[in-house]
C-alpha cells in the first residue's frame, strides 16, 4: 500500500515531465481569475513556473511534518500575507481547483482517487497560507 505522499510524488514526476504542466496551469489560472491577472501582471512567468515547481515539493514535504518543508512554508505564506501580495483566502481555491485540472491533464494516471490524494496532501500548506493572511509579513 502506497502512501498519500509516495502516491502525491509519484503523481508530481508524471506531471513534471513535461514542461507544458505548469504552463498550463498558470494559464488555467489566468483565465478563472482577474483578480491573478493582475497580481501577476508584472510577473516574469518562466520564473515563477519555476518557484512553483519547487513549492509544490515544498508543500508535499511539509505535509509529513517535515521541518526543513516548514520554515520555507513560513516564508513563503508570509509573502503572501497582508503585508506582502495579500493574496485573499479564496484565491486559493481558485488555485487549488486550477491546479487539479492541470494535474487530471497530464497525469495519464488521474482518476478520483488520486486527486483527492493530491487535495490531502496540499490541504495543510494552503490552510496554513490562509492563516497569513492577516498577518503582517516579515521579510
Ligand atoms: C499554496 C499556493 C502557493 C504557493 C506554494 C506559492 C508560491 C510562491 C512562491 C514560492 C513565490 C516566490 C516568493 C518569493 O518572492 O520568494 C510566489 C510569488 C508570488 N505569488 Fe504565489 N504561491 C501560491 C499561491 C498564490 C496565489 C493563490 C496567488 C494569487 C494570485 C499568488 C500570487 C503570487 C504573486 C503575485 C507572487 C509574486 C510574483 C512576482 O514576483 O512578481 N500565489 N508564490
Amino acid at each position: 500500500m502506497k502512501t498519500d505522499l509516495e502516491i502525491f510524488d509519484d503523481s508530481l514526476a508524471r506531471c513534471y515531465a513535461s514542461p507544458r504542466f505548469l504552463e498550463r496551469f498558470y494559464e488555467l489560472f489566468l483565465e478563472a481569475s482577474p483578480l491573478a491577472r493582475e497580481k501577476f501582471a508584472g510577473t516574469d512567468l518562466a520564473q515563477q513556473r519555476r518557484m512553483l515547481k519547487a513549492s509544490l515539493v515544498l508543500m508535499m514535504l511539509s505535509a509529513g511534518d517535515r521541518p526543513e518543508g516548514q520554515v520555507h512554508m513560513e516564508r513563503i505564506a508570509s509573502v503572501h500575507g497582508g503585508g506582502g501580495h495579500a493574496i485573499p483566502a479564496e484565491l486559493y481555491d481558485v488555485w487549488l481547483e486550477c491546479l487539479l485540472k492541470a494535474v487530471a491533464e497530464f497525469d495519464p494516471k488521474t482518476d478520483a482517487d488520486l486527486l483527492t490524494v493530491w487535495r490531502r496532501v496540499l490541504e495543510p500548506g494552503i490552510a496554513f497560507m490562509k492563516s497569513r493572511y492577516d498577518r503582517p509579513a516579515k521579510h
